[in-house]
């Protein structure tokens, strides 16, 4: 299998700082660890989630601030209205929900002109197998393994069985995928969902939360590779 990608999500970081919290989990901060794959920015409009973060003009600004590509989480209604300025601002990968929209593939298709990557997100009780004849049409899965609208929440494991199943067709060779979780990451969970076959795993608490976050970013990422 491919190297594990580990994705902060700068949800728990210190929003008035996000150019040194960017830093902290870039490349050369722990030796031996090349830092934080994609930066993971968890856009939230209090309609599509219980909670309100922040939009494209912080995206623009973080874009200016890192190098580290920017992996945009869109917990929003209208994405096919929404999604797209991400893309053309520059984020490497722009993920939007399945459950706020009935024409994925629109979207997608849309992202992907505007010049990033496309991502599909599920949450933890929507199933996967309406979308495997979509997937075609994009580049990465989110699994969601918390609720989406905060930080900070326990892992729900039965989503790897959702796991399970994408790893086995991306692996047939009928879809390349980048297969992602999102949710209750942490030192105490990423492996299960290592074995499970995620390739990108999203972790917030467990990398600001802790004293050094790009040492917590190179620890989960060879608890991963074990
Ligand atoms: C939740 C967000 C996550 C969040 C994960 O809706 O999508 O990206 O930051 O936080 P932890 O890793 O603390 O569960
Ligand atoms: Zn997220």
């Amino acid at each position: 299998s491919v190297a594990p990608m580990i994705a902060p999500s700068i949800l728990s970081a210190d929003f008035a700082n996000l150019a040194a919290e960017s830093a902290a989990v870039g490349p050369g901060r722990t030796a031996g660890d090349p830092g934080a794959d994609w930066l993971h920015v968890d856009v939230m409009d209090a309609h599509f989630v219980p909670n309100l973060t922040l939009g494209l003009p912080v995206v623009e600004s973080l874009l200016k601030a890192t190098d580290i590509p920017l992996d945009c989480h869109l917990m929003i209604e209208d994405p096919g209205i929404w999604a797209p300025p991400y893309a053309e601002a520059g984020a490497y990968n722009v993920t939007f929900h399945a459950e706020a929209t009935d024409d994925p593939t629109a979207v997608a298709r849309d992202i992907r002109a505007a010049g990033a990557k496309a991502g599909l997100s599920i949450k933890p009780n929507t199933p996967l197998e309406p979308y495997l004849e979509i997937l075609r049409d994009f580049d990465t899965l989110l699994v969601m393994s918390v609720e989406p609208g905060f930080g900070g929440q326990s892992f729900i494991a039965e989503v790897l069985e959702k796991v399970r199943t994408i790893r086995k067709v991306v692996d047939s060779g009928a879809l390349n995928l980048i297969v992602e979780i999102d949710g209750g990451i942490n030192a105490d969970t990423i492996e299960q969902a290592a074995e499970a076959g995620v390739d990108c795993f999203v972790a917030g608490s467990a990398v600001y939360g802790a004293t050094d976050p790009g040492k917590a970013v190179a620890g989960l990422r060879a608890q991963a590779a074990a």
